[in-house]
C-alpha cells in the first residue's frame, strides 16, 4: 500500500538517463569485452544483439509495466498483483543486495585506479601484477569499497528526482563522449587491424549453445533485469510516457555502450598481445599496459577509469534505490536510515568478497549436476549465486507474473497508457510481445538454468 507521497521523475529524459545509467555499468565496460573475447568476437556480438532486442526488450518492458502500474517498490508491486507472488520482489531485493555488495568492491577497485592515474602514479609496468597485489591486500580495497558505497548512499539519500536524476543527467552524456573518444583512439592505433577484424568479421564456427546462453545471461545482467530495479524505476514514471519507446531507447543505449567498449578495448589488447587472451579482467590487468604504450596514455587511462567509475556509480545507485524503496515503503523506515543500514550490511558481505580475492582463503559453495558440490572462492560463488541463480530466477518469475498471473492483456493496456478505456499509444507489436513474455522468454530462461546447473558452461 503506497500511502506516502512518492517521488517521480522530473522529466522523461531524466528517467531514460537514470534507467540507462542503471543498465550501463561494469557489466558493459568490464565484463562485456571479455565475453566477446572469449565468445569469438563478431559472431558473439551478433547473437548478443538479437538476444537483447528479443528477450531483454520483452522482460524490461514487463518490469516497467509492473512498476508503473502498481506505483510501488518491487515487493509491494508483485504482491499487489497477486499476494502469493510478493516473493518475486523479495528475491529481487535479495539479489540486488548481494550484487551491490560485490559490485561496490569492484567499484572501489575502479576508484583506486582513478586515484593512481590522477596522482600521476604508475602501475609498475606490469598491471597484472599490480592488480593481483592490490586485490590481495587485506585492508586497502576495503577502504575503497566503503568509499564507493558511501558516495552511493549520499546520492540515494537525496531521493529520486533530486539525487539520481540530476546525477545521471550529468554523468551519462559525459560517459558517452569519453567512451567514443577512447574508441576513436583505439581503432586508430597502429596495430588495431587484427582486433577490428575479430570484431567485424563474424566467425560462426565458434558459436556453441553454451556461448548462446552466456550471451543471454550477460544481456540480462547488463540490462539490470531480474532484480526489481527496472520495476522500481518504472514506478516513478509518469503514466502518459511512452513505455515502448523508452524501453527501446534504453536497450539501444546499453547495447551501444557495450559495443563501443568492445571496440575501445579489444583492438588495443590485440595490438599488445597479438590475440585476445583470457577475458574478464582486461579492464584492470591488460588495459593499463595498453595506455602506457599510447601517446598521452596517462590521460587516456585517467579518462577511462573516471568513466568506468561513473558507470559503476549509476548502476550502484539503482540497486540501492531498489532496496531503499522496499525498506521505506514496506518496513516503514526513513530513507536515510534505510540506506545506511543497507550499506552497512553490504560492507559486511562485500568485505568477505574482497578478502576472498587473495587475502584470506574464504570459500563458498556451488553445485552442478556434472561436478556435484564444489567449493570455489567465496567471491566467485557470490557471483554465481546472483548471475546464475537469482537473476534468471527473478526474470523467469516476472515473465510468469506478467504473462500469466496479471495477464498480458492487462500489461498491454498499461503499456498503451490506457485511460478511461482509450489507449494513448498503439503498441502494434502487442500480440508478438505477449507471445514472447508468455512462452519464448520463460522457455529460454529455463534453458539457461538447465545448462548452468548441468555444468556444461565453464565458469
Ligand atoms: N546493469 C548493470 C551493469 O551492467 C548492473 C546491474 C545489474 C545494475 C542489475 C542493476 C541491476 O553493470
Amino acid at each position: 500500500m503506497a500511502t506516502k507521497s512518492r517521488g517521480q521523475w522530473a522529466s522523461n529524459i531524466g528517467f531514460i538517463l537514470a534507467a540507462a545509467g542503471s543498465a550501463v555499468g561494469l557489466g558493459n565496460i568490464w565484463k562485456f569485452p571479455g565475453k566477446v573475447g572469449a565468445g569469438g568476437g563478431g559472431a558473439f556480438m551478433l547473437v548478443y544483439f538479437c538476444i537483447v532486442f528479443i528477450m531483454g526488450f520483452t522482460v524490461m518492458l514487463a518490469e516497467f509495466a509492473v512498476g508503473r502500474h502498481t506505483r510501488q517498490n518491487a515487493v509491494g508491486a508483485y504482491r499487489s498483483i497477486d499476494r502469493r507472488w510478493g516473493f518475486v520482489g523479495i528475491l529481487g531485493v535479495l539479489a540486488g543486495f548481494i550484487v551491490l555488495s560485490y559490485y561496490s568492491v569492484v567499484g572501489g577497485w575502479v576508484m583506486k585506479y582513478v586515484w593512481v592515474y590522477l596522482t600521476g602514479g604508475n602501475l609498475g609496468g606490469d598491471a597484472g601484477a599490480f592488480y593481483q597485489q592490490f586485490v590481495s591486500n587485506p585492508v586497502e580495497p576495503l577502504i575503497w569499497h566503503v568509499a564507493f558505497l558511501a558516495i552511493t548512499v549520499l546520492i540515494v539519500i537525496q531521493g529520486v528526482s533530486h539525487g539520481i536524476e540530476r546525477v545521471s543527467k550529468i554523468l551519462m552524456p559525459g560517459l558517452f563522449v569519453l567512451l567514443i573518444v577512447l574508441m576513436v583512439r583505439s581503432v586508430t592505433l597502429p596495430n588495431a587491424k587484427a582486433g577490428l577484424e575479430f570484431l567485424l568479421k563474424p566467425d560462426f564456427s565458434t558459436l556453441t549453445p553454451e556461448i548462446l546462453l552466456t550471451a543471454l545471461g550477460q544481456a540480462f545482467f547488463s540490462l539490470s533485469l531480474g532484480m526489481g530495479v527496472m520495476c522500481t524505476y518504472g514506478s516513478y514514471l509518469n503514466r502518459r510516457e511512452n513505455l515502448v519507446k523508452n524501453t527501446l531507447t534504453i536497450c539501444c543505449l546499453d547495447t551501444l555502450v557495450a559495443f563501443i567498449s568492445a571496440f575501445a578495448i579489444i583492438p588495443p589488447v590485440f595490438a599488445a598481445n597479438g590475440s585476445v587472451g583470457q577475458g574478464g579482467s582486461f579492464a584492470f590487468t591488460a588495459l593499463p599496459g595498453v595506455f602506457d604504450a599510447m601517446p598521452a596514455g596517462k590521460l587516456f587511462g585517467a579518462l577511462f577509469y573516471v568513466l568506468l567509475f561513473f558507470a559503476a556509480l549509476t548502476s550502484g545507485i539503482s540497486i540501492l534505490e531498489g532496496t531503499v524503496a522496499y525498506a521505506v515503503e514496506e518496513l516503514h523506515m526513513g530513507r536515510k536510515k534505510a540506506a545506511v543500514i543497507a550499506a552497512a550490511l553490504m560492507v559486511a558481505i562485500g568485505s568477505l568478497y574482497s578478502l576472498s580475492q587473495g587475502a584470506l582463503p574464504l570459500k563458498g559453495f556451488w553445485y552442478t549436476l556434472k561436478t556435484g558440490w564444489s567449493f570455489p572462492p567465496l567471491g566467485q560463488s557470490l557471483e554465481l549465486l546472483t548471475d546464475n541463480l537469482l537473476i534468471p530466477l527473478g526474470s523467469l518469475c516476472s515473465c510468469i507474473v506478467v504473462g500469466w498471473i496479471w495477464g498480458s492483456k492487462h500489461a498491454v493496456s498499461e503499456i498503451r497508457s490506457t485511460e478511461n478505456g482509450s489507449p494513448l499509444y498503439r503498441f502494434s507489436m502487442a500480440p508478438l510481445w505477449s507471445a514472447l513474455i508468455r512462452y519464448v522468454a520463460p522457455a529460454a530462461i529455463i534453458a539457461i538454468f538447465l545448462i548452468g546447473f548441468s555444468g556444461y558452461i565453464s565458469f
